[in-house]
């Protein structure tokens, strides 16, 4: 049996159970796409067809096998200060007001960020630079950034912090030079965050698709970027409305550059494009979030 062949029939079974597990849709344009994913997955597997693959994850569903498949089907692509309009956005007026509002007693000295598909960690990190520049631990401020994937393979990459030496350009100078450790000898060609910055990162398996998140605080900002647009509209609409359930009153929402909320949730409105914040402040008799 040939690995290149994926029948209509399997590829629909894997599809579904993609879509059931995760909310990712994958339309027919995708069977190369999974075709070129598994075939190696499955070889190593001493299996010999892409059925015989999708039986073995039925057979043992807590085996593992389910997250290997959803780490191979994800697509992890990304970049430090990806869309810098956003960071921009923080930089320039939403991190200065912050730190007015606590000179003037009117906020704590506390942050809460998610990161809700974080893949290879750059975009939580790209926040932690920032914030660690704009509102110092040195001055009293506690910046926590939870940054969260399906993928448990993206999750370790993104807890070792370490890239090619060619990806440094896309973090600006000034923090490079304050958060970015440049390898010698064997990690000669490789970079690393500063273990200041990793600190501030926790990283966690979640999977957005999931009944509910199990985060009781709100969050101050929430980045969920280029992850929507592989959802299924209900699922898409189930997610928002269950992130925005953790958004603290004041609390920003960040989609990738190219997604947007119109037409999909009432309870936001726009502050620039792509990044909404919760129209009403919340029932405060409706409680905090489960
Ligand atoms: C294209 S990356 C986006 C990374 C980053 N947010 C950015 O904008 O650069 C999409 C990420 O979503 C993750 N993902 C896909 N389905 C998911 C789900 N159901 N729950 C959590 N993460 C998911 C993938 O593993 C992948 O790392």
């Amino acid at each position: 049996v040939s690995l290149r062949e994926l029948s209509d029939a399997e590829f629909g079974g894997l599809r579904d159970l993609v879509h059931r597990e995760a909310g990712i849709w994958l339309t027919s344009a995708k069977k190369a796409l999974m075709v070129g994913r598994l075939a190696r997955r499955i070889r190593d597997l001493g299996l010999s067809s892409f059925a015989e693959y999708h039986r073995r994850i039925l057979e043992d569903p807590g085996g593992g096998e389910l997250v290997q498949l959803l780490d191979l089907i994800a697509t992890n692509e990304t970049h430090f200060f990806r869309d810098a309009r956003q960071f921009d956005l923080l930089r320039e007026q939403v991190l200065p007001a912050w730190a007015e509002q606590a000179v003037a007693g009117l906020r704590p000295r506390r942050v809460r960020v998610w990161s809700a598909a974080c893949s290879s960690g750059e975009e939580p990190y790209s926040l932690a630079m920032l914030l660690h520049g704009a509102l110092p631990p040195s001055s009293g401020w506690h910046l926590e950034i939870l940054a969260t994937d399906i993928s448990t393979r993206m999750l370790e990459r993104a807890r070792a912090a370490v890239w090619p030496r060619s990806r440094e350009k896309e973090i600006p100078p000034e923090l490079r030079k304050q958060f970015v450790m440049v390898g010698t000898g064997s990690q000669e060609g490789m970079i690393r965050i500063v273990p200041e910055v990793r600190s501030m990162v926790r990283f966690e398996r979640l999977n957005l698709s999931q009944d509910s998140y199990p985060f009781h605080e709100p969050f101050d900002l929430i980045f969920c970027r280029n992850v929507l647009i592989y959802f299924d509209p209900p699922t898409k609409a189930r997610v928002v409305a269950q992130l925005l359930r953790h958004l603290s009153d004041e609390g920003l929402f960040f989609l990738g550059q190219s997604e947007s909320l119109a037409g999909q949730s009432s309870a936001v409105r726009q502050v620039t494009s792509s990044v909404y914040r919760l129209r009403e402040p919340r029932d405060p008799n409706a409680g905090s979030p489960a």
